[in-house]
């Protein structure tokens, strides 16, 4: 290498780590996010564990896209999602807080890839695989992995965006085209996909 050209190259690596860290420190910390994360646990971190009144699964976190993460404890600060306990919860957390407990919880999203089970509805493969894929894994970040989540937990999810409980503009559109029967075909059919969503465990937290 002609050594007129090293400044350059010497700028060109400084210019790459330091956005590389502006990335790193975007995706959030997962050791700061373990200890915000502890309280979590407390439903997030037992299998099968349910909301009260009215009675559905605790959602599944792990393998989540950390962005929807972030967006999910977002709406629920921001109350466009009620729920008197995740209300409390988030806006106890900073942005930096909320980034980083996702990056924790998240752990390694999974990826999209082909689905393993059951033959595909109508419903998913006319309005939902474009965002949330055949098997359940969100094609982007801002769109939630569905691939392994409690089937209740998604039915109560799509019934919020018909009643307009959970608001969210896009989601009420695909929402309002289901019936009954179709929101439990669709949960039925990505609650049983693999890869699949997990609890995060207590006994794998220290
Ligand atoms: C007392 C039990 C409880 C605790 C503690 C708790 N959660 Fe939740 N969490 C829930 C329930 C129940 C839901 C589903 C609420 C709903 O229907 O929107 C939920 C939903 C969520 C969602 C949305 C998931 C999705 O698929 O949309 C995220 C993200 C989340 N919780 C993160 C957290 C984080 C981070 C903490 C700790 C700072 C936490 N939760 C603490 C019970 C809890
Ligand atoms: C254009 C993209 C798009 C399409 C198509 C779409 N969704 Fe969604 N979906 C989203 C986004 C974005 C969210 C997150 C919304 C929010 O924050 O509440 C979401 C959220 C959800 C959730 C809540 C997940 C959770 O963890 O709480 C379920 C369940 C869901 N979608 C099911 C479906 C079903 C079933 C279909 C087809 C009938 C569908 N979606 C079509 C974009 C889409």
């Amino acid at each position: 290498m002609p050594p007129m050209s090293m400044p350059w190259v010497r700028i060109a690596l400084v210019t790459l780590a330091l956005a590389c860290a502006g990335v790193a420190q975007a995706a959030g910390d997962a050791q700061r996010g373990k200890q915000i994360g502890y309280t979590c646990l407390g439903c997030h971190g037992i299998e099968d564990y349910k909301n009260v009144y009215p009675t559905y699964s605790v959602p599944k976190l792990v393998g989540q896209h950390p962005e929807y993460i972030v967006a999910a404890l977002k709406s629920y600060r921001g109350k466009e999602r009620a729920h008197g306990t995740m209300y409390a919860q988030a806006s106890s957390l900073s942005d930096q807080d909320i980034e980083d407990v996702a990056a924790y919880l998240a752990a390694t999203p999974l990826t999209p890839g082909a689905p393993t089970t059951g033959s595909v509805p109508t419903k998913v493969a006319e309005l939902c695989s474009g965002c949330h894929g055949r098997d359940g894994v969100g094609i982007t970040g801002d769109f939630p992995t569905l691939s392994g989540q409690h089937a209740d937990y998604l039915v109560r999810a799509l019934v919020e965006y018909q009643k307009g409980d959970r608001k969210n503009p896009v989601m009420a559109t695909f929402a309002a085209q289901l019936s009954a029967a179709d929101i439990k075909a669709v949960a039925d059919y990505y609650g049983a996909q693999r890869p699949a969503l997990k609890t995060v465990l207590r006994r794998n937290w220290l």
